[in-house]
């Protein structure tokens, strides 16, 4: 079976040699706004419409994607130290044809690694350059050092907040201090839990406004998830909604916004700087 899985994969990976990886890191604020629902069905949207998503926990000691899904790893990233494995052995099937890497403790052992083990685990990881279209990091919730570098070494920064004052306020500061650290970080607005469009609408651009009046940077927003109370349903069957409630309106809002993001980036107006250069970058934080 593996044999079979990996000869598939080395198939898929020699026709996608040329296709660009985006390292894209979901973050927010405030804890609980939503973000591991969000990259799990992000992921699946995007599956979806033919786009090869990879998923990573890097939910540093409370990891649970794979709650979410329903399914127990078997491996995690740090697997990738013994000898002769391979980083198509330590990713998980998810539900829905979603590949998925469970960070373990792994994400926070990073950084005490000696250069020699770290250029191994990189090593290791680099045959999903050109095999995904997009690698999804789930962070935990807050400014951790970890949850900042992935951030700063990533394409694309998705920021998830709730329409709540407590929360929108905790977004701003994640903004600030990216915005310190690197003016040009993108940063995408996901404003989960809305009402009605108009009040996403409104979060968003309460956000963009103020980082453009007080930071003088442009924000974008992806779009709006609905609040809706099949996403608790989903979550008590560790089913993903997406796949089982198709119809919902959170799983329209998934899709719609999965449109949004494919046309963002079908312009290229953010650039696939791969793998390669995100563990490059990941690297120079670490050191
Ligand atoms: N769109 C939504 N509509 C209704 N409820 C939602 C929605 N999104 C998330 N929730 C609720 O919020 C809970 C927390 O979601 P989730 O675990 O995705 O948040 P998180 O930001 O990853 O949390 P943490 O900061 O702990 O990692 C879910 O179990 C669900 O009950
Ligand atoms: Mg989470």
């Amino acid at each position: 079976m593996r044999d079979q899985a990996e000869q598939l994969r080395q198939r898929i990976k020699a026709n996608n040699q040329a296709r660009p990886t985006k390292l894209v890191t979901v973050t927010s604020g405030k804890g609980g706004v939503g973000k591991s629902n969000f990259s799990l069905n992000f992921g699946l949207g995007l599956i979806e419409r033919g786009h090869k998503a990879v998923l990573f926990d890097v939910d540093l000691g409370l990891a649970n994607l794979d709650v979410l899904m329903g399914i127990t790893p078997k491996k995690h990233l740090f697997h990738l130290l013994e000898p002769d494995v391979t980083v198509w052995d330590i990713m998980e099937q998810g539900p829905g044809r979603l590949e998925f890497i469970a960070g373990g403790s792994g994400f926070t052992q990073i950084m005490q690694l000696d250069d020699e083990k770290l250029d191994l685990l990189f090593a290791r990881l680099n045959p999903l350059q050109g095999y995904a279209d997009t690698i999804i990091f789930d962070t935990g919730a807050g400014l951790s050092k970890e949850s900042i570098h992935f951030m700063l070494s990533s394409d694309e920064v998705i920021l998830v907040t709730t329409p709540e004052p407590p929360a929108i306020t905790d977004a701003y500061a994640v903004i600030k201090m990216l915005h310190s650290r690197n003016p040009a970080v993108k940063i995408r607005l996901v404003i989960n839990r809305v009402t009605s469009d108009r009040e996403g609408k409104m979060t968003a651009d309460k956000l963009a406004m103020v980082a453009k009046r007080f930071l003088e940077m442009e924000i974008h927003s992806l779009g709006y998830v609905a609040d809706d109370s099949h996403v608790s349903k989903a979550v008590k069957q560790q089913r993903p909604f997406l796949l089982a409630y198709p119809q919902a309106q959170s799983s329209r809002s998934i899709r719609s916004l999965v449109g949004q993001y494919l046309e963002i980036s079908s312009k290229a107006e953010i650039p696939a700087n791969g793998l390669k250069g995100f563990l490059a970058r990941l690297k120079h934080f670490i050191r």
